[in-house]
Formats: C-alpha cells, sequence, structure tokens
C-alpha cells in the first residue's frame, strides 16, 4: 500500500475503503461477520483510511455502518484515520430508492451527532469529520465555529466539507482549516476540477467519492445487470440503465484498452488517472469483496505519465457519455 498526506499533515494511505456499500445504497447490507472479516483484511493489506456516515444504514438500522466499522475496527483504532460525517439525515416519507436529504448542521445537532457517533465507533476521537451536506439555513462559519470548538475538546482531530464549493470552502477555512473536501470525482464526474487551484492553495486534500461512478467504470456491468428495485440505488442510476450502455461503450472500451496496455485492470486505470494527476487526490472506493480490495489497493502502483492522464482527458472531454448519478435530492 501506498500513502499520501491530505491537508498540512494527515496520513492516509493512497486508496481508502468506502464502507457505504456494506450498509446501505447497494441493496441489503452485506453479511456483518463477513464484512468484519473483509475490514480485518483491509488492515492487513495497508489500508488505514476508512470512510463511513452517521447515515450510512437502513430504516430498520439507521446508523448499521458506523456501528460495524466501529466493532471491527476498535482493536486497531490507533493505527487508523477514521472518517465519519453529520448534517443529512434521510427523507423516509418520499418513497422515492434513494430518499432525499435533509440536512441540519444546527450547532446542537452536530454536538449530538458527535457524541453519538463516538458511542457508535468506540472511540474518543474522529479524524475527520465532514459536514455531509451544506445546510441553507445554517451559514458555514457557524458550522465552522462549533467544529473549532470540537478540536478544542479534542473529539475531532480534523474536518472536511462534503460536495463543497470554493465560496463554501473559502468562508469556512477562513474559520477552522479545512483538511480535506470529500467530492464526487470519477472519470463521468469532472466538474470538482474547478477547485484543484483553490485547494493547492489553502493546502487541501481532495478525498473523492464513487470514483469508479458507482462501480460502472470497472466494465463489470451490462444491460442483463439486475439491482434490487427497493434498495439499490443502482437500480435508478442512469449510469446503469439499458438505454446508457450502449452510449458508455467508447468509455468502457478506452478503460478496457488503457487497462491492457498497463498489464492493469479497468478499475484499476479509472483510480489511477486521478492519483497521476494530483498527489493530494485519494479515492475511496468501496467493495464488500476480499479479491476487490486487493485490486483497489494496487490502482496506487500504477503510474501514467503527465502526458497519458492529458490524453485520457482529452479522449473524455470528447467522448459521448451518459448522465451519471449526480447525488440525491437536497430538500430546502
Ligand atoms: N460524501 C458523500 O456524499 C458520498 C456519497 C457516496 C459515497 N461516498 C463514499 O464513497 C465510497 C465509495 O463510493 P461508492 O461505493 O458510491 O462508489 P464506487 O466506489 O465508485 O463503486 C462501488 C461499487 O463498485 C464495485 N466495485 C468495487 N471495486 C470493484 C472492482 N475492482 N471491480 C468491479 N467492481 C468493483 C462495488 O461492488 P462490490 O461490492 O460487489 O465489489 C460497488 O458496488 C462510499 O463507500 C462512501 O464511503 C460518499
Amino acid at each position: 500500500m501506498q500513502y499520501r498526506t491530505i491537508g498540512k499533515d494527515l496520513k492516509v494511505s493512497a486508496i481508502g475503503l468506502g464502507c457505504m456499500g456494506m450498509s446501505h445504497a447497494y441493496g441489503a447490507p452485506a453479511d456483518k461477520k463477513e464484512m468484519t472479516k473483509l475490514l480485518e483484511q483491509a488492515i492487513d493489506l495497508g489500508y488505514t483510511f476508512f470512510d463511513t456516515a452517521e447515515v450510512y444504514g437502513t430504516p430498520e438500522n439507521p446508523h448499521d455502518n458506523e456501528e460495524l466499522v466501529g466493532n471491527a475496527l476498535k482493536a486497531h483504532r490507533k493505527e487508523i484515520v477514521l472518517a465519519t460525517k453529520f448534517g443529512i439525515h434521510f427523507d423516509m416519507s418520499d418513497g422515492k430508492v434513494n430518499h432525499s436529504l435533509i440536512p441540519d448542521s444546527r450547532p446542537e445537532t452536530i454536538r449530538e451527532s458527535v457524541e453519538n457517533s463516538l458511542q457508535r465507533l468506540q472511540t474518543d476521537y474522529i479524524d475527520l469529520y465532514y459536514q455531509h451536506r451544506l445546510d441553507p439555513v445554517v451559514p458555514i462559519e457557524e458550522v465552522a465555529g462549533v467544529i473549532l470548538e470540537l478540536i478544542k475538546e479534542g473529539k475531532i482531530l480534523h474536518w472536511g466539507l462534503s460536495e463543497a464549493t470554493e465560496e463554501t470552502i473559502r468562508k469556512a477555512h477562513a474559520v477552522c482549516p479545512v483538511t480535506a473536501i470529500q467530492n464526487r470525482y470519477s472519470m463521468m464526474y469532472r466538474e470538482y476540477e474547478s477547485l484543484f487551484d483553490t485547494l493547492e492553495e489553502l493546502k487541501i486534500g481532495f478525498v473523492a467519492f464513487s470514483p469508479m461512478a458507482n462501480g460502472f467504470l470497472t466494465g463489470k456491468y451490462d444491460k442483463n445487470s439486475k439491482f434490487e428495485s427497493g434498495s439499490d440505488y443502482r437500480s435508478v442510476m442512469p449510469q446503469f440503465q439499458a438505454e446508457n450502455i450502449d452510449k458508455n461503450q467508447e468509455l468502457l472500451e478506452l478503460l478496457h484498452k488503457t487497462a491492457k496496455e498497463k498489464n492493469a485492470t479497468s478499475a484499476q486505470i479509472s483510480m489511477a488517472w486521478m492519483m497521476n494527476k494530483k498527489e493530494y487526490i485519494v479515492p475511496i472506493p468501496g467493495t464488500r469483496k476480499p479479491e476487490r480490495l486487493i485490486e483497489n489497493a494496487k490502482a496506487a502502483d500504477i503510474a501514467l505519465t503527465k502526458e497519458e492522464v492529458i490524453a485520457l482527458d482529452q479522449a473524455l472531454d470528447q467522448m459521448e457519455m451518459s448522465e451519471v448519478f449526480g447525488g440525491s435530492q437536497i430538500k430546502k
């Protein structure tokens, strides 16, 4: 495993492990014993960066993922960087597969969230605490002020923002230095490349979520792929819809061809592409499968030259591709 530094001094494995899909958004939760084993295996492979959130769960067990991660990793607490998130809950009444998000970053809610997360994670500190989505009602400076207090109290060590824009990053950072943003970033979703200059100026890391476009870029899915209609967000994600699979063939072929040239897999190339762009980008792929944990870790070993990355970017710029899932609707 390789390692990277995000923010001023937070050392993390160059590939993190996104734990969401073990409990949330990708069908019924996976078997707890198997996932506990998988998390242990991740430690053995050198993963030190684990990503969860207070809302990763099911209607029956809304905080399933933090409980799983906390329990599985408690023996390794000091060796790892544990990241979790506050500031949203789901609108369970909306009847959608991917429930709408209701932001809530009121100071009293953040304080309650942090206590509950600490308890579920079986720890007395969180290494990296993200605001999951901006709250349009609570100024980001007020949120940053609460975080500053939590840092002084030793309950959190670093903080970050998810799906953050330049304006929010700058306002937040001015009150309490931000270590990382966690935004959607993949070959199918490149909007946040516009933040690179700001991140470099402020020395903030970019944690890339859904780096393989929810698995689509691995090339392991086709028109016959079936997803549980009630609990698997992929059943409604544009990139997985049968009519869009044809539209995305050129992209999958580019990945396949590059993978062959580099003696790698499409999954690895989709992440090597971003990691070779900037040394402060850290993808956090999710998986439930031990062999993919190994495969994904090796993405950090694939070297692409500057020219190769530019050539991939140029190909992507000109390519026809379908829309990609852009996240659940945010209720105002
Ligand atoms: N901040 C936010 O708002 C936000 C939003 C979404 C996600 N996240 C974080 O980002 C993490 C990753 O995002 P994600 O899970 O949405 O997307 P992703 O990492 O792009 O894709 C995950 C999917 O890809 C499959 N997969 C993983 N490795 C593979 C490989 N080598 N070959 C073939 N298939 C592979 C997995 O299936 P198997 O399980 O079957 O391997 C899983 O269904 C999440 O776990 C979560 O921690 C954050």
